[in-house]
Order: C-alpha cells, then structure tokens, then sequence
C-alpha cells in the first residue's frame, strides 16, 4: 500500500486517480479524511461546511448512472473529450481518456465525499469566493487521502448530478455540493505530476520578473 507521512512526498504524488480497487475503504480512514478537511482555513473560521459520504452502492450508481446519461446526451461535452483525447500530448492524452472513462466507471470507487457549502455567512458570500471558503478543505482531503494510500479525483460532477443528490441524500436547501470526490485504493499509481514550473510562475516584485530558482 502506498502510505506516506512525509508531507514533501504527499505533495509531489498527489494526483487524479480514476480507477480504484473494489477494496472496501475502512471507515476510520473516512474520518480521518473528513476531520483533514475540517482542519481548514476559513473566512472568519465560520467552517461553513458539511460533508456527505456516500458508500450506498444504489446511491453511487444512480449518481453514476445519471451523469453517464448527461454525457450522452450533451454532444458538445463529447465531441470535447474526443477531440482533447487525441491531444499530441501523451499526458493530456491519458487524462482526457481517464476522464471519459470517469462517467461509466465512477461507481467503482467505493466511497465518494460531497463537500457541502453550508450556511455561508463569510464576508464573501457569493460568486468565486465563496468557494474560497471549502476547497482549502477539499485539497486538505485530497492531501490525507494520499497520505493514507486511498486515491481521489476533485470533479465538479456534483453540477450534473445536483438533483439527485438534492433527493437521495437529502441535503437542505442552504447546502451547496461543491465538489464531487470518489474515493478508494487506488489501481493506479500515485504521481509525479506534470505541472509549470514554478520559475515561470513565480514573479518577483513585478508581474513579468522571473529568476532561476534557488535551492
Ligand atoms: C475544479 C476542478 C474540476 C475538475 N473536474 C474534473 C472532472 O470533472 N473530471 C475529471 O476526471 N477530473 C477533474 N478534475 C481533475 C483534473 O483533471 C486534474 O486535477 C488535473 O488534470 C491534474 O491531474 P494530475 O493531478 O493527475 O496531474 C478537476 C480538477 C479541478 C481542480
């Protein structure tokens, strides 16, 4: 199992995973995500959160089933994913065939987080901001799932899938799903990821003043 608690090596290797083993996930590494998350920057510590966890096999195939027939019935969506997928790059490539596979396979993982806004009565009540609030909270679950040797993917599925969470898990109007996490030991191997480097986006004093970096 691919455990760690050095926090440079959580960092380095977290990454999207979208194929899990149907390994059940114990539910004291579910807490133990969930209270990462709660660990989490927010405006005037107000935590305006809940977090739903799903493990109800009828649940996450009918969220599942619900966003596979979304896809099909968004053409723009597809012909999106298929025009991506044939990317000159071999990574962009993978993850837009990961990301396909995600609307049929997404049930497999064994659990899935719904983080919730909840109350928000921040100073930044609406919009982009209001995020801003709960995903410091997501990427903390993301960061323990990792530690801990389960994968997750951050999705934005909870969009297409709103209704339906609305319904079957009962959230009360004043909760908003902000993400939609599946979650499970991963059949995949964790990272290095591929991103900028930090040298080109990292500009000193002013917009533009990059350096070579210092180690
Ligand atoms: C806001 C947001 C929305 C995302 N939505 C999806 C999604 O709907 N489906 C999916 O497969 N991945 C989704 N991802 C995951 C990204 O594709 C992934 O983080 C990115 O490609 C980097 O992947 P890596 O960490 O494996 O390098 C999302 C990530 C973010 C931050």
């Amino acid at each position: 199992m691919q455990t760690t608690s050095d926090i440079w090596e959580t960092l380095y290797t977290q990454r999207a995973i979208r194929a899990w083993k149907t390994d059940p996930v114990p539910e004291e590494l579910i807490w133990k995500v969930i209270e990462a998350g709660t660990k989490a920057p927010s405006g005037t510590n107000t935590q305006p959160w809940g977090f739903v966890v799903i493990q109800d096999d009828a649940i996450r195939q009918a969220i599942s089933d619900q966003l596979h027939e979304g896809l099909k019935g968004n053409e723009g969506l597809q012909q999106m994913l298929e025009q991506r997928s044939q990317s000159a790059d071999k990574t962009t490539r993978l993850m837009l065939k990961g990301a396909q596979r995600l609307f049929t396979n997404l049930a497999s993982a064994p659990v899935f987080i719904i983080p919730c806004l909840y109350q928000v009565s921040s100073p930044a009540p609406e919009g982009l901001l209001s995020g801003s609030s709960i995903y410091g909270a997501v990427q903390n679950m993301l960061l323990a799932a990792r530690a801990l040797g389960l994968g997750t993917v951050m999705t934005t599925f909870q969009m297409a899938a709103e209704q339906i969470l609305r319904e079957q898990c009962n959230l009360p109007d004043d909760a908003t799903p902000v993400a939609l996490i599946p979650m499970g030991y991963p059949d995949a191997k964790f990272g290095p990821t591929t991103r900028k480097p930090v040298e080109t986006v990292t500009h000193w004093e002013q917009w533009g003043t990059n350096k070579e970096r210092v180690d």
